[in-house]
């Protein structure tokens, strides 16, 4: 796990650029004194997020493109995506958050509104107040289907959210063991205006990249996960597999199965070996 300070995108941007990646996804460590059960400074606009955005953009301008999370789990002391009552998630109170997040966001310049949180019905809200707010060319990207996963894990850590999360995200995350409600939270989704949707974990869900993309036939990404990452680079480093060509074969089973684009800690390298080989 690696974790940039803003003075330290360089690093890592420099390289994005050089080998054409087209997007970025930008994700917060927030001390824990900032947290609490609001989750409030998602909408500082001096948060960590908002800075990057703003570095990138004055710097990178034109040059690469930004996605951010829209969800509450870097912020909350309870390191659940949602606001709660009672141990109980609160979907539309939820949402009302979500909805100011993505407005932040889009006004400090993010070309893509991701919304991971999986609360029913935050597409269209999100939308309609983008598009009253004059930022209609900022795209959304919904997890529409993302699993109630173990994958997540190294991710809960970087973020710092692991140790504070009290249950688990079964209640607004997907059932692993359904693929019909994958195909209406897509179809919900689409209609409340997403531009693009996406599958999540990626390796353990091909079945739902396919079914998704031959039933609606409408930009679909997939997400390599941070669980996914780390088995593939535990693995090489015990010397029982070769990285390269595993990252490569599920890189491409994810094309195979559909996928228009994939996100991937493993961009970097990937990019650059695809670069060489040309
Ligand atoms: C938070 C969020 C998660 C991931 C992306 N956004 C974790 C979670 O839902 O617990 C996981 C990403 C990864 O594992 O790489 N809403």
């Amino acid at each position: 796990v690696y974790r940039y300070s803003i003075d330290n995108i360089p690093l890592i941007l420099n390289k994005a650029v050089n080998y054409k990646i087209p997007m970025v996804a930008i994700f917060p460590y927030t001390n824990q004194k900032l947290k609490n059960k609001f989750g409030s400074e998602a909408l500082n606009e001096n948060n960590l997020v908002c800075r990057a955005i703003r570095y990138i953009k004055k710097r990178y301008k034109n040059k690469i493109g930004i996605m951010c999370d829209v969800a509450l789990d870097p912020y909350t002391s309870h390191g659940h995506d949602g606001l709660i009552k009672k141990d109980q998630i609160l979907n539309d109170e939820t949402i009302e958050v979500l909805i100011n997040q993505s407005l932040l966001q889009a006004e400090m310049g993010c070309d893509v509104i991701a919304p991971s949180d999986m609360m029913d019905g935050r597409i269209g809200k999100i939308r309609k107040k983008l598009d009253s707010k004059n930022l209609k060319d900022v795209q959304i990207l919904s997890y529409a289907v993302k699993y109630s996963s173990s994958f997540y894990e190294p991710f809960r850590n970087a973020v710092g959210s692991k140790k504070l999360l009290k249950g688990d995200k079964k209640t607004y995350q997907m059932d692993i063991s359904n693929s019909d409600e994958a195909l209406r939270e897509v179809a919900m989704d689409i209609q409340e205006g997403a531009d693009i949707v996406m599958v999540k974990p990626g390796i353990s869900y091909l079945d739902i990249i396919y079914k998704i993309k031959s039933e609606f036939n409408f930009p679909t990404f997939t997400y390599q996960v941070s669980g996914e990452y780390s088995m593939i680079k535990a693995a090489a480093d015990k010397g029982f597999i070769n990285e390269e060509e595993i990252v490569i074969e599920q890189l491409t089973a994810f094309k195979r199965a559909g996928a228009d684009a994939i996100l991937s800690y493993f961009a970097p390298e990937v990019a650059q070996k695809l670069k060489s080989r040309n």
